[in-house]
């Protein structure tokens, strides 16, 4: 058994690290039996997922998404809030009940793995999951699931030092236009609130070749749009290269023609002149930028250790905005962080009036053990943050219907995902600056690139039909 440690994980083995190749032959040992799983949180965890199905299915699982027909259950986790532990806790409280009249096996990977107490509790409140495997080891799994089977024992193995970066890892992806692709692993920010430096550990970029021909495969393939993922792709390559940057991958990436290229999510303080210049100048990089803010008062960004000010963060929103054509911006914003009072929660707001973002993840402070925010003193009552929250949802919610009646009767192109959620008679996309349309066309549609006329504009999403 190993079991994370918080304190480890907040060191960093820069010399241990090392590139390495998937390798792991272990026959047949799923056929005959179904795997399901279910993933929490942002891309980065949902790509790992596409990992595990990958995996699974290369030594004889079978998919499904009907959870009652699956022999193995696995919750790919996410720590980043409270109320995330709280749905996989509650979650596991189901699974104990399915357990009792069927033989099932329960794992749990992701960020939740890679904490303390979530640990300990799994080992003394938790007897129905059957192994544990953290974010560091996933390419390990299917020993640890292999080991579970043959043994019937619990297996717990989480590592609080950073995994290798390996590479050729089997993947099933979701989509067939759209894909995930890793480039940058971990982060080294440390913003106070935040767990995600020790649950997903060191900054660790993958070499642009592998990155590059990834895609060109992905090209091969038919895919149409590329998504790069980092927690800051910005900080690409800053730990194995000298001079290549994210403007550098973006440039190479972009010449292998894919036709719609977009990244997240960036960090304002690592965002270069030569990033926005190759955004602005590439047609194949998509005008979508996703800048969380996290606060718009100086003194609150100091004791968030975002590295940035207002001034900054204002600088380089309107350097994006004049560069990069028909861009549309959105951001993530945290209200009742420790201290913060109504003046600064109010400079929040004059941020949002002044930059209008075409829409906003906003999210009520939620403390993490073991991060430095969660010792601050002067944490705020849950009635105010709850209060600053909805004051700060109705300006957002006011620039993003404003910024999608601007597309009203103009004709945009957008990328054919699937039926429409709203109306199983239409389909769905997006637009080259992320915006869903909901669109009157045919199934035949999906998975094309098509001129869409947009007809209704609301708050969240945009009605469009489709013109020849
Ligand atoms: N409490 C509330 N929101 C958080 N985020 C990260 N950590 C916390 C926390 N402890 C938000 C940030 C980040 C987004 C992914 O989640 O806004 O950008
Ligand atoms: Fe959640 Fe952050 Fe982990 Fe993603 S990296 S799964 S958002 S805690």
């Amino acid at each position: 058994m190993k079991t994370p440690n918080m304190i480890n994980a907040k060191n960093r083995h820069s010399n241990q690290i090392k590139y390495t190749k998937y390798n792991i032959d272990l026959g047949n040992f799923g056929k005959g039996k179904k795997f399901f799983v279910r993933t929490y949180g942002c891309q980065m965890n949902e790509h790992d997922s596409e990992k595990i199905k990958g995996m699974l299915t290369s030594v004889g699982f079978e998919y499904t998404d009907d959870i009652n027909d699956a022999d193995v259950i696995i919750l790919n986790t996410c720590a980043i809030r409270e109320n995330a532990h709280d749905k996989v806790f509650g979650f596991l409280g189901v699974l104990k009940h399915m357990k009792q009249s069927k033989n099932i096996i329960v794992g749990i990977c992701g960020c939740m793995a890679q904490e303390e107490v979530v640990i300990n509790e799994i080992l003394n409140k938790y007897k129905q999951v059957d192994f544990v495997c953290g974010t560091h080891n996933l390419d390990n799994i299917l020993s640890i699931l292999k080991e579970q089977i043959d043994t019937k024992k619990r297996q717990i193995e989480v590592l609080s030092y950073e995994g290798d970066v390996v590479e050729n890892v089997p993947v099933l992806r979701d989509s067939i236009y759209s894909a995930w692709v890793d480039i940058i692993y971990g982060c080294d920010k440390f913003c106070t609130y935040c767990i995600v430096p020790y649950t997903r550990g060191m900054q660790r970029s993958r070499y642009h070749e592998d990155i590059v021909n990834e895609v060109k495969e992905l090209v091969k393939k038919g895919y149409k749009e590329v998504t790069l993922l980092g927690q800051n792709v910005n900080a690409y390559g800053k730990d194995i290269y000298e001079d290549y940057t994210l403007a550098n991958l973006l440039s190479d990436v972009a010449d292998t023609g894919i036709e719609r290229l977009r990244f997240v999510t960036s960090h304002p303080w690592d965002f270069t002149d030569e990033m926005v210049d190759v955004i602005a100048k590439r047609d194949n990089i998509m005008p979508y930028i996703h800048l969380p803010l996290q606060s718009g008062s100086n003194k609150i960004l100091k004791l968030m250790n975002r590295r940035y000010t207002k001034e900054e963060y204002l600088k380089l929103y309107h350097q994006i905005r004049e560069k990069v054509k028909d861009s549309s911006i959105t951001t993530d914003i945290i209200v009742g962080f420790p201290g913060e009072t109504e003046e600064d929660f109010e400079e929040t707001l004059d941020v949002v009036n002044e930059c209008k973002f075409d829409g906003a993840f906003t999210f009520a402070y939620s403390p993490r053990e073991n991060t430095p925010a969660a010792r601050m003193k002067d944490s705020i009552p849950e009635e105010v943050k709850m209060d600053r929250l909805h004051r700060l949802n109705e300006v957002v919610n006011k620039y993003s219907n404003e910024a999608n009646q601007k597309l009203l009767n103009k004709t945009v192109k957008c990328l054919v995902t699937g039926i429409s959620e709203k109306d199983e008679d239409k389909v769905c996309g997006y637009t080259e600056n992320m915006k869903l349309v909901n669109i009157a066309g045919d199934k035949s549609l999906i998975g094309k690139i098509v001129n869409v006329k947009i007809i209704e504009a609301k708050s969240f999403s945009l009605d469009g039909e489709y013109i020849k």
